[in-house]
């Protein structure tokens, strides 16, 4: 019996030593350790043991059962290793990516719909060879407001309220301010989008807040035409809703746009009858937009004889609330995890 222990802890320990798959160490485990293992049917023979050599044979079974327990279980930690070694030298492997964080029920985390919905206007653009940029949230008043024709004195400072830093920088309260960052520093022809949070110093209810999200966009080229911003703008409208939406359009005033116009489209909340996010109005301001002023190309030293082009401000939350029948726009920053939970994907 002893000898025969022997024989199989020795056999176990061959067959072990060329195994390389999970799929092979499992079958040596159940030929060996399983209901109708090897050491098993030892076992079994235990009785036909006489009671004097009882204590040393079955200390010796005991022994041969924990050894191959161990060499199995010291092969699978190899072959896991082993396994992760190799996932680690693939060069597209990046060990510092942070892992996904499981909410307390255990699934997987979702994403916020802002991020959803910026990362689809984003694929949109990039496929449409837009630079994708991305700029300060604290500004200069010269990149704020001198810079867009909008000089000290002009009245459409009061447009927006401002949160002023007491350095005398401010909170950019438009993503138009990447507008004269990018003619500063980037040759025309180009075409650019700058998602982004912006900010104003207003109180808030079910259609204003504080801090909000917008994708400004610009095209600077030779002779562009409203014909040519009006094109875009509904190109762009249909891709983002994945279906025909009605829009209307009105003349809009912005002093870095000339022509300036609202975009308006139908209310996706009420559908067009009236609710809290359209003020009852049915219509939903989305997308400011114009030709650039050509003093703000002259501004960033860009010669408005040679380029034009156009803008716009495309307000995201908005946008938001638009797809996914969101009636408060404090639901989107108000950290509630159930919020967010509902746009879990699978
Ligand atoms: N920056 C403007 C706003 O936030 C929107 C806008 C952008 C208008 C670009 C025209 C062109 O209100």
């Amino acid at each position: 019996m002893i000898e025969e222990l022997d024989a199989v802890l020795a056999a176990a320990k061959d067959e072990l030593a060329t195994i390389d798959d999970p799929d092979a160490l499992r079958d040596v485990e159940i030929r060996f350790l399983g209901k109708k293992g090897k050491i098993t049917a030892l076992g079994k023979g235990m009785r036909n043991v006489s009671p004097a050599d009882r204590p040393t044979v079955g200390a010796k079974m005991n022994e041969v059962r924990n050894a191959v327990t161990a060499a199995i279980a010291e092969r699978r930690d190899a072959l896991e290793a082993a396994r992760i070694a190799a996932l680690c030298a693939d060069p597209g492997f990046d060990p510092t990516l942070p892992r996904p964080v499981p909410l307390s029920d255990g699934r997987p985390g979702a994403r916020h719909p802002l991020t959803l919905v910026t990362e689809h206007i984003e694929d949109i653009f990039r496929a449409m060879g837009f630079l994708l940029l991305d700029y300060p949230e604290v500004e200069t008043e010269g990149n704020n407001f001198d810079g867009l024709n909008i000089p000290a004195s002009h009245p459409a400072r009061d447009m927006q309220d401002t949160f002023w830093l007491t350095d005398g920088n401010l909170l950019r309260t438009h993503t138009s301010t990447g507008q004269v960052r990018t003619l500063k520093s980037v040759a025309p022809p180009f075409r650019a989008i700058f998602p982004g949070r912006v900010f104003r110093n207003e109180s808030t209810d079910a259609s204003h807040e504080h801090t909000f999200h917008q994708v400004e966009g610009l095209m600077i080229d030779r002779h562009v035409s409203v014909g040519n911003l009006i094109y875009s703008m509904k190109a762009l409208l249909s891709e983002i809703f994945e279906r025909d939406v009605t829009v209307r359009l009105r003349p809009g005033y912005f002093p870095f746009v000339e022509p300036g116009f609202e975009l308006d489209i139908q209310c996706q909340v009420c559908g067009g009858s009236g609710c809290s996010v359209c003020k009852k109005s049915g219509w939903v301001e989305l997308l400011p937009c114009g030709l650039v002023h050509p003093n703000v190309l002259r501004y960033a030293g860009v010669d408005p004889d040679q380029w034009s082009g156009w803008a716009f401000g495309l307000g995201l939350s908005r946008l938001v609330m638009m797809k996914y029948q969101i009636e408060d726009v404090r639901h989107l920053l108000g950290g509630d995890l159930r919020f967010v939970r509902q746009f879990r994907q699978g």
